[in-house]
């Protein structure tokens, strides 16, 4: 964006008009080179983004940055002619399928919860290439989160410390957001997950009833329903991590199920529940196996840690000091190895989800080999850009090739030992 702009400026204000035609050849030939090298090679994509945009994004707010881009992402995919270059410019050529939850994945990579809390650019998600979109964490009430500023990047460790507290624009505006959205586009074209989270107000005791008020507003537009009880904004959430809570909330969250599925006709919906990384290995397992013996469907590995790196970068420090969660490069190596132990544990037909960290394919490579037969990234997008996604996906289709395994699923667990 910076260099088209300033490139025409050039040509503008060159009085010459021969000097005029030698720069209009310069441009040409320039561009013409970096969109064959663009296209040539996936990795190239995020340059742009990280040369120009990256550094923009530091003189902004990291909240009112993520607001913009979103704002931007939104409009340039309500319109055909944006949405196709979106699709030129990101969507992977490449398809590794996956087949899960009664759905064909185009590959194993999709967006974390967070990032669209309330749908706002569900096609523009789509057009960039991701298999999937997790939006929300959504509640049962409105509300405005924790006081700002809340959200806050460290650039040296690549990672993020956010204290949200879902803030989301409550079940009732987000169904009519997404009937509104089908009315219109129709469903879209990749499965939507949806990410649900208890509203503060309510007491720990009455949680279930939060989580299934919002399942079954947004039941008919969720394709997988996440249960988050491990954000650490929320005061006391992590708690519903423990025997009693997920276990109350489960058999609530699937007798709507149930009566959704019954009343409109359709076959029940995945319940997945999503985990803190916060806990021991025994902690981490006796969880994963409660999920499992209480019908879950899978488990996404992991929320963002109160945890901090043990020495961080003098430019990071102070971010690191802030209260809240964090995510990006520093939580991989923590998600990788829950992944691993979830998998020892149950074994490997309950489907594990790995976020934390992927910033390349080969991030995304090891939560595979770990275990992982989706996964997903937040804070990757905020560090590389949309290109993020064409590049983990073409990655992980070229160390396929390179492997003995005919499918990506079949790296699932490989080194899960
Ligand atoms: C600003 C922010 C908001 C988030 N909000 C949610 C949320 O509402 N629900 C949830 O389950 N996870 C939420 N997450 C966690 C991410 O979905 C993901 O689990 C975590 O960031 C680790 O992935 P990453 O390292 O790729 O960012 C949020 C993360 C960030 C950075």
């Amino acid at each position: 964006m910076v260099i088209p702009s300033v490139l025409s400026m050039i040509l503008l204000n060159s009085r010459a008009a021969g000097q005029r035609g030698s720069v209009i050849r310069m441009f040409l030939c320039s561009w013409g080179q970096v969109l064959k090298d663009v296209f040539r090679n996936p990795t190239t994509m995020g340059v742009g983004y990280r040369w120009f945009g990256r550094p923009l994004l530091r003189f902004q707010d990291s909240e009112k940055a993520h607001g913009r881009s979103l704002s931007l992402l939104g409009l340039a995919s309500s319109n055909p002619l944006t949405r196709l270059a979106l699709r030129v410019l990101y969507k992977p050529r490449v398809s590794l399928p996956v087949e899960l939850f009664g759905h064909r994945y185009i590959h194993p990579f999709g967006l974390a919860a967070g990032m669209d809390k309330n749908a706002k650019a569900l096609r523009g998600w789509e057009a960039t290439g991701l298999s999937f979109v997790e939006i929300g964490g959504v509640t049962m009430l409105e509300q405005g989160g924790n006081p700002k500023p809340r959200m806050f990047r460290a650039p040296h460790a690549q990672a993020l410390v956010n204290r949200m507290g879902f803030n989301n624009d409550g079940s009732e505006k987000i169904q009519l957001t997404l009937e509104r959205h089908v009315k219109r586009h129709g469903r879209l074209g990749i499965p939507v997950w949806v990410n649900l989270g208890k509203s503060k107000i309510t007491p720990l005791d009455e949680a279930h009833l939060d989580y299934g008020a919002t399942l079954e507003r947004l039941w008919s537009y969720g394709d997988v329903f996440v249960i988050n009880v491990s954000s650490p904004n929320t005061p006391n959430l992590r708690e519903l991590q423990d025997d009693e809570g997920l276990i109350r909330i489960l058999r609530h969250c699937h007798e709507v199920n149930d009566e959704q599925a019954l009343t409109l006709k359709r076959e029940r919906k995945p319940l997945l529940v999503k985990v803190a990384p916060d806990m021991t290995e025994e902690q981490l397992v006796h969880i994963a196996k409660t999920a499992k013996n209480n019908g879950a469907d899978g488990i996404v590995v992991s929320n963002t840690t109160v945890e901090r790196p043990g020495d961080p970068h003098p430019r990071d420090a102070s971010v690191f000091g802030q209260h809240g969660g964090m995510s990006g490069q520093p939580l991989k190596e923590r998600s990788t190895s829950m992944i691993r132990t979830v998998r020892q544990a149950v074994g490997k037909d309950w489907p594990i989800i790995g976020v934390g960290g992927i910033a390349n394919a080969q991030d995304a490579w090891e939560k595979i080999e770990a275990g992982a037969t989706l996964i997903q990234a937040y804070s990757g997008f905020v560090f590389e850009g949309p290109s993020l996604t064409k590049q983990v996906v073409h990655g992980l289709s070229k160390r396929l090739r390179a492997s003995q395994h005919a499918s990506i699923t079949d790296v699932v667990g490989t080194k899960s030992d």
